[in-house]
């Protein structure tokens, strides 16, 4: 059965539930077969899928074109677009952007990064009918500033963090992401809003947990942060698969007659 925002919503507080990214069309197929509820187009496509060592050159192009390849192949999931860098400077520009997730993609709603500065943003795409998921706390298209600490360490930065949730619940957000919070912080931001929390890194009070697909299945070769539970060891075993084929080329035992007409 389709997900939609409204039943996605309604999840809060019920079993949490395991959200994972993907970014083609196999991608999707594999988190459409294991019943995950919502899929995000992330813009982490720039580094597991583009080999970019940060976020920040995802296009709005690269991420249309990726989307609806994640969109067809995930059709019963909510699919969620990552707005890229730079692609919602502006309320205009936010607007522009997401219709073409919504329009060109099929998306069912965006995801953009920020909190009390993206308010405007996300009050104006929720008034023309596009679902908003924000996300606070560590924002790594703002790493060259920010850099990657974990949030929520002293009295100030969880105030902050504070005002960032109650911003964009205020200004409409259907969930929230929380990358690299503290948990028992966390879990706080969970209680004081009646959105869905998804959690990156933050412990597991939140309502949902986002697992990059790359580093849940083992597909990157660097190391997966340390939030990030790998569960299989797909790029060994392709990499095996691909040795035993070149040396069954190498020795003519591949194509056999079973494999030719
Ligand atoms: O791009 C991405 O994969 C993300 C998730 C980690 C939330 O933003």
């Amino acid at each position: 059965m389709k997900w939609t925002v409204r039943k996605f919503r309604a999840a809060k507080g019920g079993e949490p539930m395991g959200l994972v990214t993907a970014y083609d069309y196999i991608t999707a197929r594999m988190a459409a077969r294991a019943g995950v509820p919502l899929v995000l187009v992330g813009d982490s496509l720039a580094t597991t899928a583009l080999g970019f060592s940060t976020t920040l050159p995802a296009t709005m192009d690269a991420m249309v074109h990726h989307a609806e390849a994640v969109r067809r192949g995930a059709p019963d999931a909510l699919v969620v677009g990552d707005m890229p860098f730079l692609s919602y400077a502006t309320v205009p520009d936010a607007l522009k952007n997401a219709g073409r997730f919504m329009r060109e993609a099929g998306c069912d709603a965006v995801k953009l990064e920020g909190g009390v500065p993206r308010a405007e943003a996300i009050r104006a795409l929720v008034q023309e009918g596009i679902p908003v998921q924000a996300h606070i706390g560590l924002q790594p298209q703002s790493v060259k500033s920010t850099g990657y600490a974990v949030r929520g360490k002293t009295p100030e930065d969880i105030a902050a963090l504070e005002r960032d949730i109650d911003a964009v619940a205020a200004a409409g957000a259907f969930s929230v992401v929380l990358e690299c919070v503290m948990p028992d912080v966390a879990a706080a931001l969970t209680k004081r809003v009646d959105i869905p929390t998804i959690g990156v890194g933050s412990g597991s009070a939140c309502d949902a947990q986002y697992l990059v697909l790359a580093d849940l299945l083992g597909l990157g070769d660097g190391p997966a942060p340390k939030f990030a539970k790998q569960y299989a060891s797909l790029a060994d075993t392709a990499a095996e698969a691909i040795a035993r084929y070149r040396a069954d080329v190498a020795q003519r035992a591949f194509p056999d007659a079973g494999h030719t007409y």
